[in-house]
């Protein structure tokens, strides 16, 4: 599957248009918190980077599948052990405290199948007694509704480049697939940086029957990132689990 995070354009961009945010604090949080801790579809490294530069001395470990994005997480530091690949490339038995995976990452598994195995392997990455964090934008809020080419996002980098960006989603698949074309334009550039993405929608129920196929239980469930409980408008359906 195309995975428009090998882009090294798209790379160069990740982290000047996804800075430190209040999810990343919830995050920081949880990883602090465990010995050890596994970030799948980790991208340019943020979470556990800058765990380790708050004084994480346990093992860190960054996989993904887009070496572009580890690239980028490398030159910032070596301190963390960087992977690439995903899970059903790798798969580590009991190592990990915390197994999290962030940033909308989950949303790049788009069949139940593809969920299923991911969950497995990261339930059979987890100590006995560990946690996995995730998040998927909520279904029920209907977020790609908006990112059609009447709602533009308009920016600037912190070198002082204007950059427009304008989604065009297609409407969502009975399978829950949202496949939509990001198009960014500057004009300091002499084209448009243009990037496909297919991301999978399903209800909190669904995914509660596909946790429990993987032996995993959901603990906590929040609605956004101060912890506030699960709505139909909520953007973000935050999960926690343990295994069963
Ligand atoms: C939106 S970025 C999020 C990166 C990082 N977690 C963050 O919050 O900044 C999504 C990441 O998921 C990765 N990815 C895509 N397919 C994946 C898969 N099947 N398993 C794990 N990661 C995947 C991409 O390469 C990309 O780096």
């Amino acid at each position: 599957m195309h995975n428009p995070y090998d882009d090294p354009a798209v790379a160069a961009l990740y982290d000047l248009l996804n800075p430190w945010a209040a999810c990343d604090d919830f995050y920081l949080d949880l990883v602090m918190a465990a010995p050890t801790a596994l970030d799948v579809g980790c991208g340019t490294g943020l979470l556990l980077r800058t765990a380790r530069a708050h004084g994480h001395t346990g093992h860190l470990l960054g996989l993904d599948p887009a070496d572009a994005m580890l690239d980028i997480a490398r030159a910032h530091t070596t301190d963390v052990t960087w992977t690439r690949g995903d899970l059903t490339t790798h798969t580590w038995d009991g190592a990990f405290d915390l197994v999290t995976m962030t940033g909308h990452a989950f949303q790049e598994l788009h069949t139940d199948h593809d969920i299923v195995h991911a969950l497995t392997a990261m339930r059979t990455a987890l100590t006995p007694t560990g946690l996995i964090a995730f998040e998927t934008r909520n279904i029920t809020a209907r977020p790609w509704e908006n990112w059609t080419p009447d709602h533009p996002w308009t920016g600037t980098l912190p070198d002082g480049t204007p950059l427009a960006d304008v989604n065009d989603a297609h409407p969502i698949t009975p399978q829950g697939l949202v496949t939509f074309t990001s198009t960014t334009t500057s004009p300091s550039w002499d084209a448009p940086l243009t990037t496909h993405s297919t991301l999978r929608f399903l209800t909190p129920a669904h995914l509660d029957t596909l946790l429990a196929a993987a032996g995993l239980k959901t603990v906590q469930r929040h609605g956004n990132w101060d912890r506030t409980p699960l709505t139909p408008t909520s953007p973000e359906v935050i999960t926690l689990a343990r295994p069963t």
